[in-house]
């Protein structure tokens, strides 16, 4: 695992837009992975800065998101689709076909995973995945437990997740309590990997994603078993590596 460690939030941001626009601008196809939450903000922000000034180009790019709230459908503004063109899509040149999202509201599970699984596949991988993490060590939303599923697949969500996802509802009960989300194969197969932590809050999990035993239980520490890895982390998430 490549480790860095930045100062705060901001060169944290700077720093993840840098390596999007250098992956960007070496392969103008690039399919890249993305998170949604607070951490990415930052960056996504950086990236449209960018985009006006003429440094990044998006016509070629095609994204794949991690997951979605299942029961929620795009329009709905807590839905994973609205915050990505809300905060991002819609002020870039990106072509609507080339973004892809899970469906929450698919009437047919297995069917949705099953194809977004192969869309991922026909568009030859990601490239490069961005990562958030939860504070249970979530990635995507593959939840600690004793056994992990490889695949795209509807999960429920742990309580630790739906109350710190809380803060995006009006009410606790208005958040869903299962999403569809890329398993850790399907993230795993990603060809590079930047997983981004900003605050205090995340750097118990952080220390045993970097320093702790591989386990299911510890979703984020599989990715000591990737190749191509790096934690862009400031220093209060590192603060316990
Ligand atoms: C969201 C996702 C989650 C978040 C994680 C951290 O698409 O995959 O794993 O990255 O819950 O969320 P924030 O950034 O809000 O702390």
């Amino acid at each position: 695992m490549n480790i860095v460690i930045v100062k705060d939030y901001y060169e944290l941001s700077i720093q993840a837009a840098q390596i999007v626009a250098a992956q960007i601008n070496k392969i103008k196809k690039s399919v890249l992975g993305l998170p949604t939450g607070q951490t990415p903000l930052g960056m996504y922000n950086e990236l449209i800065k960018k985009y006006e000034k003429d440094e990044i180009d998006f016509s070629q790019v095609i994204t794949f998101n991690l997951d979605e709230y299942y029961g929620l459908s795009p329009l709905h503004p807590q839905s994973y689709h609205y915050f990505m063109w809300n905060t991002f899509f819609q002020h870039i040149n990106i072509k609507k076909e080339n973004v892809n999202m899970l469906n929450g509201i698919t009437e047919n599970i297995d069917e949705e995973c099953q194809r977004y699984e192969n869309i991922i596949q026909i568009r030859g991988g990601i490239d490069l995945q961005l990562l958030g993490i939860g504070e249970n060590a979530h990635i995507g939303f593959n939840e600690p437990a004793n056994v992990l599923k490889s695949r795209t697949h509807l999960v429920n969500l742990s309580n630790s997740t739906v109350k710190a996802n809380s803060r995006f509802f009006n009410d606790i009960k208005e958040v869903p309590r299962q999403a569809l989300t890329m398993g850790m194969g399907t993230i795993m197969k990603a060809k590079k990997i930047v997983l981004l932590a900003s605050g205090k809050n995340k750097a118990p999990a952080l220390a045993k994603t970097v320093n702790g035993l591989v386990s299911t239980r510890v979703p984020a520490s599989l990715l000591q078993l990737h190749k191509e890895v790096t934690i862009l982390v400031d220093e209060d998430a590192a603060s316990r590596i």
